[in-house]
């Protein structure tokens, strides 16, 4: 008899971790690619596309359109247009964000900035606050966005997101860094990979 209620605890005890186990490998990170160039054949656009398929399989990257949102008005923050609605519940529902950006005039595109605005308003409701978040950056100047993503690292503290610091990415582009199927060569990848390591750690430390 006793043996057999032992039995029937240690059978419970199995389907509760066996419960347990399950909504762990169900868990999956939704993260939020900004990428912060419009341009049709964008080095940043192919880098997020490439960075993506680096990550595991429970991290999702979902790229976030920022091309249709108006340009920011304070006004409009009692009655946002469908777009800037649509940016925030990106935002929102995501348990991460990652940016990838091309460097402007030694900052940030205004492209970017405008999206960053518009997510971080009516003022106390930022879609923003405590989401981790991770900056690459490519261009096809020597420092590869290094001003860019500084600048971008001080929006982001403000904005109170918990920022992967190390490793950094700053890439410089060519028409060759990609190739036909989008993929960077064996070294870049390497590189990218490790860096990839960091910031799902960091999103499963971070995440709310
Ligand atoms: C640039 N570019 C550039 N590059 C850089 O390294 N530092 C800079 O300050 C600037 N400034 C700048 C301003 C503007 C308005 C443009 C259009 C471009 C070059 C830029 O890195 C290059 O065009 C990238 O290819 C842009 O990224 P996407 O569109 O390919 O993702």
């Amino acid at each position: 008899m006793r043996v057999s209620i032992e039995a029937d605890i240690s059978t419970k005890h199995c389907n509760i971790l066996s419960t347990r186990q399950q909504e762990i490998a169900l868990t999956q990170y939704h993260i939020a690619v900004i990428v912060g160039s419009l341009r049709k054949d964008s080095f940043n656009r192919k880098f997020a596309d490439a960075i993506a398929k680096l990550g595991p399989p429970d991290f999702i990257f979902k790229q976030v359109e920022i091309g249709d949102l108006p340009l920011y008005n304070q006004d409009d923050d009692d009655h946002p247009a469908p777009a800037v609605k649509r940016l925030k519940l990106d935002i929102s529902d995501a348990q991460g964000v990652l940016f990838v950006t091309p460097e402007y005039n030694r900052s940030i595109p205004g492209v970017l900035k405008n999206a960053i605005d518009h997510a971080s308003r009516p003022y106390g409701q930022s879609a923003w606050i405590g989401k981790p978040a991770g900056l690459l950056g490519s261009s096809i100047g020597a420092i590869g966005s290094a001003i860019a993503q500084q600048e971008l690292r001080n929006v982001l503290a403000y904005l109170d997101m918990p920022t992967l610091g190390q490793p950094e990415v700053f890439l410089t582009v060519n028409e060759a860094t990609f190739d036909g199927d989008g993929k960077v060569n064996a070294k870049t990848e390497e590189f990218l990979q490790s860096w990839m390591n960091h910031y799902v750690d960091w999103v499963k430390k971070h995440s709310l």
